[in-house]
């Protein structure tokens, strides 16, 4: 029998808005006699306390039956007859998502019937970790946390653990959930899935993955928190020798990753927003102190697109002679520094900035980033034109060279810049 504890309370402090959506489908699910429960991470961080949107729910007989009644009654409804699940997506744009718990022999036509599971707990058994194969009744009894495998134990000593020895075989993509949930949540692998995991990577089953599974893993990790934290924890386990063959993770490529990490911390909104693609910084950190050939060899396993590429490439490219090129000592004028910098992108002279070991050099990387990349003349192309720059090219390049004066200090105010671009047109 399953551990069985009452968690109405916990649903109590859910944020009221993302409860609301999951009262009307456990209504819905109830008037029509189906068993209705929350699983999954959603189940896991509410028990924490954390703060959770993607609500999953599983039906226990079918779910396509109940998503047609929420579409007829004008819910905003996808299904997928094929896997019996749905997504729901309401009026705030928030969506949730419904599939049907899985018998098992749907799944495994010549699988022993000695085993006779009800479908939840099937369902729960096919997952990653106890700690995510957890579920929260809501109806036919509102509230009931229902744990077959002890996924609440282990979340309260801290542990993850798998549900059984083929958990990391059955999908290698776990190794990095793995890490990346202890990570988030302080959690740490038991002995034993420490043991699966490490054997899963010495097995070669990383290399099983595609280049884009295993890419959008890597990126998951990057754009994690504490990311340093997960890049040291996926060394210990060996998982960046078995996908990067050739880039050994070592102490300068960690040391990079966390001067980033520092950075992005304390210059917070100051520096720009790459959004998602700030990964591509800290995969060119970490690919920098590899060969040649193996940091070509870990761009490729990717399958980054040739934009990603160019990224990684111009990261792995030439920082030499930008450190000669911006490192003088004494005073440099601004325009100077940001018209060597500004034609390799902002995200590349991010990574510069974590790799270079010249503080003059970082200090002027990081004045860029927040500072001079954002500089922009107050006169628009229109002013200029009023003004009595004949239209074409002129235009552009007076504007960019007015920016330049800007940062260096040649013009202030709106009159400055006016008396700029006419002393401009006189000289021409
Ligand atoms: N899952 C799994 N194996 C995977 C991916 C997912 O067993 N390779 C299971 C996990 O138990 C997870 C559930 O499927 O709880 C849903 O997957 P997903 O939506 O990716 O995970 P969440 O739990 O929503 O995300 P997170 O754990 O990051 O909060």
């Amino acid at each position: 029998l399953p551990w069985q504890e009452d968690v109405s309370q916990v649903l109590e402090g859910v944020p009221g808005d993302i409860m609301e959506k999951v009262r009307i489908l456990a209504d819905k699910a109830k008037g029509m006699g189906y068993p209705i429960y929350l699983v999954g991470g959603f189940v896991r961080d509410i028990l924490l306390g954390r703060r959770n949107e993607d609500v999953d729910l599983v039906v226990e007989g079918d779910a396509v039956p109940l998503l047609e009644s929420l579409a007829r009654e004008g819910l905003d409804v996808s299904i997928h007859r094929r896997y019996g699940t749905g997504t729901i997506t309401f009026s705030d744009g928030r969506k949730v998502d419904l599939a049907t718990a899985r018998r098992e022999f749907y799944e495994y036509p010549v699988a022993q019937p000695t085993v006779s599971m009800d479908s939840l707990k099937h369902d729960l058994y096919r997952r990653d970790f106890t700690v995510n194969a957890m579920a929260v009744c809501l109806s036919p009894q509102w509230g009931l946390l229902v744990d077959y495998f002890g996924g609440r134990a282990d979340l309260k000593r801290g542990q993850l653990r798998v549900l059984h020895n083929l958990s990391f075989v059955e999908d290698p993509t776990r190794i990095f959930r793995g890490v990346r949930l202890e990570g988030r949540l302080g959690l740490r692998m038991s002995q034993d899935t420490e043991r699966l995991a490490i054997s899963a990577v010495r097995g070669g089953l990383l290399n099983l993955l595609s280049g884009p599974k295993l890419r959008s893993e890597v990126e998951l990790i990057f754009l994690e928190k504490d990311f340093v934290w997960d890049v040291e924890r996926l060394r210990e386990l060996g998982a960046w020798d078995a996908v990067f063959p050739g880039v050994p993770v070592g102490a300068s490529g960690v040391k990079a990753l966390r001067k980033l990490s520092m950075f992005r911390r304390r210059l917070g909104k100051d520096l720009p927003d790459f959004g998602r693609d700030v990964w591509l910084a800290f995969l060119g950190g970490l690919l920098y102190f590899g060969s040649p050939w193996g940091a070509r060899g870990a761009v490729d396993r990717l399958s980054l697109s040739p934009r990603e590429r160019e990224v990684v490439e111009k990261i792995l490219g030439d920082l030499g002679a930008v450190e000669s090129a911006i490192g003088a000592k004494g005073e440099m004028r601004w325009s100077v520094i940001c018209k060597e910098l500004e034609r390799f992108g902002r995200l590349v002279v991010f990574a510069w900035s974590g790799l270079t070991d010249k503080w003059r050099v970082r200090r002027r990387m990081l004045l860029y980033l927040t500072r001079l990349s954002k500089v922009l003349p107050m006169l628009t192309g229109r002013d200029l034109i009023d003004l009595g720059v004949p239209r074409g090219p002129m235009v552009g390049a007076l504007l960019d060279a007015l920016r330049l004066a800007r940062m260096d200090g040649e013009v202030e105010t709106l009159e400055d810049e006016r008396a700029w671009v006419l002393k401009r047109l006189v000289e021409a």
